[in-house]
This record gives structure tokens, sequence and C-alpha cells, in this order.
């Protein structure tokens, strides 16, 4: 059974997790750390948003660009181009269905100026290409120069391109990113290519691109694309963990250095109002802070999302040249803790009322949208929601930055949603899974914010192979962060599930009355009660119900209640409210709709223009089943809630 790091309350606890931390980080397979980039008084950033260059490779094989190499001149002169917005999928853009549905390699490219006080040979700076994600395998150049590669979807990837860029400061420095959104049995998700050889039924070479995952498969530069700088001696990662006792909270930090065998580090903590209250020296250490202000979730505490910042000082000598890094960390300090029937944060029992959510909208398909963004965060406030669940992805650093500052409590889940077929549970597959949790860690290990890691999203359990890949992954989880509980979303059969004895929440889907039982609102409450008993009383372990609900088409009604009307959806939530309002005095330890908003789908026949089982609509508009859920949250609130709020209810 899981145990934080507050598990005996004694200081010393925190010194052994530096300890651990450093003693992990000798096995690790990932080279380095990922900051977010932030500018600061030794670092700038330049964001290169906007209109890129496009092209999709409509060939055969896909590799005309390779053979071509498209990379090596400016890709304008390797045929016609078409304006593409970054960060965005490429998918919605154009009025040509044969993009919106495109597999293989498509091309991007940008040309930039670089500063001439960053190219200057004398001035001590790195540069640094950042891709924020780029779905799904990519490869960039700077001039024709290859830089890096990253396989995966979902997280950042950086290449330090200093060289490059003061190699020829008189010239655009030209940037080119070759993306491939073909998914394989190994990939996350996994999927398949499927040739089509019938050429009675198929024109010649056709193949479509088979996946186990219920989203569109949206594809491109994601994400901001950015360069940014640093001192050549550098600060490269930071890993923060807290813990407090009594009114004394506590911070651990551990600094780690690039470019300097002899740097020298101070660490000040400030509060909000951005007085010092703590500070140290050295690479690794502690800082205490008197009368504390922890972070709590939103709705719990009329404080939420309480940050103090951790700035990070570095300098260093190299040669005859000295270097000063600046780097700022949001620090919340809380703890997280699992019994065999609660999930405490700061030892009090905190209940998961809250959805299920996706990076999806109109036209930009999963491209990071501000504006989205936002409203987003105004509706789940407006929800009374205090959590959600990143299926089946991570998300961008920009929406996790607003649950930390805003007391959103996050469980973080890595891409690993349909793997069900047996070949997906090798080897080949369970090294790349483990590299991406290595990642997802590495990004968001500092972050309040986030409670949990979740694994995967309703694999098929129950096959020989899962035992093994399940405790590998969930393990070196637990090696790679001692101080957060780890899942996986199952909807597995209980008794079958091969996973589940190494999660510290069992994590369960269900839809009775749609998939199963389709139409019978009446049998929802036997079978969810049992499910639960099924779950609890042979693992005793607190349980989520990670999804729940059922298709609306907005604006469709009918008395007595069918499915996809608002009626049957209303039903359908009051039918599991009931018991999870008897399951939560015991074991039940949260609630996640399926799902905040509609989404985009592959097309079937079993979606109309996507996933309708949203409280709102695509274009953020509620549905009846918003307004019972919030009745509901704010309801649930002020049960749960540590001090007397003012009346937030709107
Ligand atoms: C790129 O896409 C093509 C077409 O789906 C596929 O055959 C090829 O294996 C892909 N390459 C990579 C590295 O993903
Ligand atoms: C995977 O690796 C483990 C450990 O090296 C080994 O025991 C197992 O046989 C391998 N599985 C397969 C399917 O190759
Ligand atoms: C929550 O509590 C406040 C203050 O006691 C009360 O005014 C409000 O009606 C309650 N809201 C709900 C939804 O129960």
């Amino acid at each position: 059974m899981y145990v934080g790091m507050q598990g005996d309350r004694k200081m010393g606890r925190a010194r052994k997790i530096i300890f651990f931390s450093l003693l992990w980080s000798s096995c690790l397979a990932l080279e380095g750390g990922m900051l977010t980039p932030k500018e600061s008084r030794s670092r700038e950033i330049k964001e290169l948003n906007g209109v890129w260059k496009f092209r999709a490779d409509f060939s055969k094989n896909r590799n005309t660009g390779f053979e071509q190499r498209w990379f090596t001149k400016s890709l304008s002169e390797s045929g016609p181009v078409i304006d593409m917005p970054v960060p965005a999928s490429f998918n919605d853009i154009t009025q040509d269905p044969r993009l919106r549905d495109f597999i293989g390699w498509v091309w991007y490219e940008k040309e930039v100026w670089v500063p001439q006080r960053w190219t200057a040979v004398d001035s001590g700076q790195r540069v640094v290409l950042r891709v924020g994600s780029a779905h799904y395998n990519s490869i960039a150049w700077v001039n024709g120069a290859q830089v890096t590669q990253h396989e995966g979807g979902h997280l950042p990837f950086e290449a330090d391109i200093t060289r490059l860029v003061h190699s020829n400061p008189s010239q655009p420095c030209r940037i080119t990113i070759a993306v491939n959104n073909t998914l394989s049995l190994h990939t996350l998700p996994p999927g398949s290519i499927q040739y089509m050889s019938d050429e009675t039924k198929y024109p010649a070479g056709y193949f479509v691109q088979n996946t186990n995952f219920d989203f569109f498969n949206y594809a491109g530069l994601h994400r901001p694309v950015l360069l940014y700088t640093t001192p050549k001696a550098y600060i490269d990662d930071i890993t923060v963990t807290t813990d407090f006792a009594d009114s004394t909270g506590v911070v651990n930090y551990v600094v780690s250095i690039k470019g300097s065998s002899n740097p020298s580090v101070t660490v000040a903590l400030s509060d909000k109002e951005g007085s010092v209250v703590a500070t140290a020296s050295g690479p690794a250490g502690m800082l205490k802070v008197v009368d504390v202000n922890l972070w709590w979730p939103y709705l719990m505490h009329e404080n939420p999302g309480y940050l103090y910042s951790l700035e990070v000082h570095m300098t260093a000598k190299s040669g005859s040249s000295q270097y000063e890094d600046y780097y700022t960390v949001p620090v919340g300090i809380r703890t997280v803790r699992v019994t065999s029937h609660q999930f405490l944060i700061n030892s009090k029992p905190f209940y998961f009322h809250g959805v299920n959510k996706h990076e999806d909208s109109d036209i930009r398909g999963k491209g990071l949208d501000w504006p989205l963004i936002v409203k987003d965060f105004n509706l789940l406030q407006w929800l009374g929601a205090n959590s959600f669940r990143t299926s089946h992805y991570p998300y961008a650093e920009e929406i996790l930055d607003m649950c930390d500052r805003l007391g959103i409590v996050v469980i973080d889940e890595c891409p690993g949603v349909g793997i069900k077929d047996i070949r997906s549970f090798g080897n080949e597959s369970l090294a790349h899974h483990l590299i991406v949790m290595e990642e997802l860690v590495r990004r968001d290990k500092n972050r309040p914010s986030v409670v949990m890691w979740s694994v995967a999203n309703e694999p098929n359990a129950e096959l020989a192979p899962a035992d093994y890949y399940f405790k590998s992954v969930i393990t070196r989880t637990k090696s790679l962060d001692p101080t957060r509980p780890v899942t996986f979303v199952s909807n597995s059969n209980f008794n079958r599930d091969k996973g589940a004895p190494y999660v510290d929440v069992i994590c369960v889907n269900s839809y009775f009355s749609w998939y199963h039982d389709p139409g019978h609102l009446e049998v929802i409450q036997i079978q969810l009660n049992t499910q639960f008993e099924d779950w609890y009383k042979k693992y005793q372990k607190p349980i989520i119900q990670s999804e729940y609900g059922a298709d609306v088409v907005p604006g469709l009604h009918s008395d007595p209640p069918m499915m996809f009307t608002e009626e049957y959806q209303k039903i359908v939530l009051q039918e599991y409210h009931a018991v999870f309002d008897r399951k939560r005095k015991e074991y039940v330890v949260g609630e996640l709709i399926w799902n905040f908003a509609d989404f985009m789908t592959a097309q079937s026949t079993t979606r109309v223009v996507g996933n309708k089982k949203g409280i709102f609509s695509r274009q953020r508009q509620p549905k009846t089943g918003a307004f019972i859920l919030r009745d509901r949250y704010w309801k649930l609130a002020n049960e749960t809630r540590r001090l007397p709020l003012a009346a937030r209810y709107p």
C-alpha cells in the first residue's frame, strides 16, 4: 500500500527523499531536465507561433520529402506549399478531405531572425529550439542540419542549436519540422496501418489507420514552438518536494547545473506578496517555512492554489568567463496520501468532484487555444468542479499552470489509451511506455495540482502479459516519483484485471444503461452498487468512478426519456449520483463525468459528428446535465470545505 511522504510526519524523511531522487537519477533513460521555458534576468524567449509554410507528402510511400531532401532548402522550392497556423492541428484548416484524414509525413517550415545579441560569439548564450508537442513522430532541422528526433505526441522536446545559429548570423535561420502521425502497435497510443489489397474494392496502395481509442487522431504542431536562451553554464533541472508538520512547511529541492563543474547555487523562497521567507545555498537542501500557507484544492479552502516561488540563482566560472542564471519555480506546499478507503490532501479527506476533458476544439483540433483554455476554467469554476483527469494524454503546460494557480486537482494521464492488441504488451511497447512516463514525470513533477499519475486508460488488462507490463510501468513510475500515488483506469472484470494489484487507487469506467443494457435506466443502481462492492472487497483500495455518462444530441427531448435526449442524460446522472452518495461514505473517493464537452472522433455508426457525451456542447454551451452537476458539485463543496467560504455559489 502506498504511503505518502507525510506518512510518519518526521522531517527526517524529507532528507531521504533527496537521497532517493539522487539515487534514481542514475538509472534514468533521459538525458537532462525539461524545465518550462521562462524569461528571467538571464533568459529570453522568442515565440515562433503564427503562419508556417506547410506541405503534406502525398506520395505513395510518403517518403518523397526524404528522398528529395526537402529540409536542405526552402520548402517552397520543393513544390507547392500552403499556409498553416502553429499551434494547431492541420486536419480541419483546409477544405481538403485528403488532408483532414491524412496519414504520413507533413512538413512545416519557418524562417526566423535570431537577434545578434544571441549569436555573437562572445555572447555567452545558448540558444535552444523547443517544441511544446508535435503529434506523433518528429524530426527537426535547422538550416538543413538535423537537430533532434522525438517520438510521442504530447510531451515537449528541444535541441541546443547554438552552434548552428552562430555559424551564419547574417542569414535568417530556417527551421524545418517533419511530423508523422502514423501509429503502430508500439506507439502510445497504439494503432495499426491496414493495407487494402483488393483492387476491385480499393485504389492501388490504399491504406487506413486503425486505432482503439475514441477521439480524432488530430496531428501537427500542437503547442508553441519557440527559441529561448540560457547562459552557457545554466540551470538544467530543479526537483521540488514538499511536506509539513503542524504550521511548519518543508520544501526540499535539488538543482542540477550543466556547463560548469563548479557552480554555486543559492535559492530563495518568497510568499505571494513577494517577501522572502526562507533561503539556502548548495545544489540540494531543505527550506523551512513558519506559519505555512498550504496549497489547497479549489473550494476546499478560501485561499486555494496558494503558491510560493522558489528563485534559483546559479553563478559559475568557466575559463575566464563568469555565468549567472536565474529560474523561478512556483511551489505549492502540500502532501498527498492514500489509505485503504481515503484520498488525503494535507491529511484531510479529498473527494474528486470533477470531469474528464479533451484538448479539442473546432478548427484548431488539439492546437493550444488560449480563449478555449480560459473559457474552460471559467466553466469548471461555474460547475464547482475541483478536479479533472487529463484523459487520455498529457495536456499543455499552460493548462497545468492554471491548475496550480486555481487549485484544480489533476490526475495526470499518459497517452496509454487503447492498449488492446496483445502485441502492444511486448517489451518494445513497454520500453517506450517507460520512457513516456519518465518524460511525463520529468515535465510535471513539481506541480502541486498533480496528485496522481495514470499510466493507461482501458487497456486489455485481462491478457496474461498485462501483469508484467503494468507491474513494470507502475513500479518504474513510483521510483521516478515516490511522492505521488499511481493508477490506471480500468474497464476490465474486477476479478481478472492483472494490473489492479499494483495500483494505489482503483479507477473504474462504466456505462450502465448505455453500452450495457442500453435504454434500461432502471438497472443502473443495482449494477453500480455491485461494481463498487466487487472491487472494494477484492482490493481494499479507494475507488474513483473515472468515467460514466451518456450521449446527448443537444436539443433532443423525450419523456419518458430515450437515449440521446437531454432527459436521458439527466436520469443517468441522477441514478449514478444516488449510488455515489451511499458509497462515498465508505470508500468511493471521486466521480469524474465523461465528458466535460463534446469532442471530435473518427467517423463511425455510433458517433454523430463526434462524441456527444459532453455536459457542454463542443461550443461550450450547457446541456441539461450541466445544471444537474453544477447543483451537485456546489453541494459537495459545501460539505467538504475546510473553512467558511464566502457565498461563492453565483
Ligand atoms: C510515416 O508514415 C508512413 C505512412 O503511414 C508510414 O509507413 C511510416 O512508417 C511512418 N514513419 C514513421 C517513422 O512513423
Ligand atoms: C521481456 O523482457 C523480460 C525481461 O528481460 C523477459 O523475461 C521476457 O521474456 C521478455 N518478453 C518477451 C515477450 O520477449
Ligand atoms: C452552500 O452553502 C452556502 C452557505 O451555507 C449556502 O448559502 C448555499 O446555498 C449552499 N449551496 C448549495 C448548493 O448547497
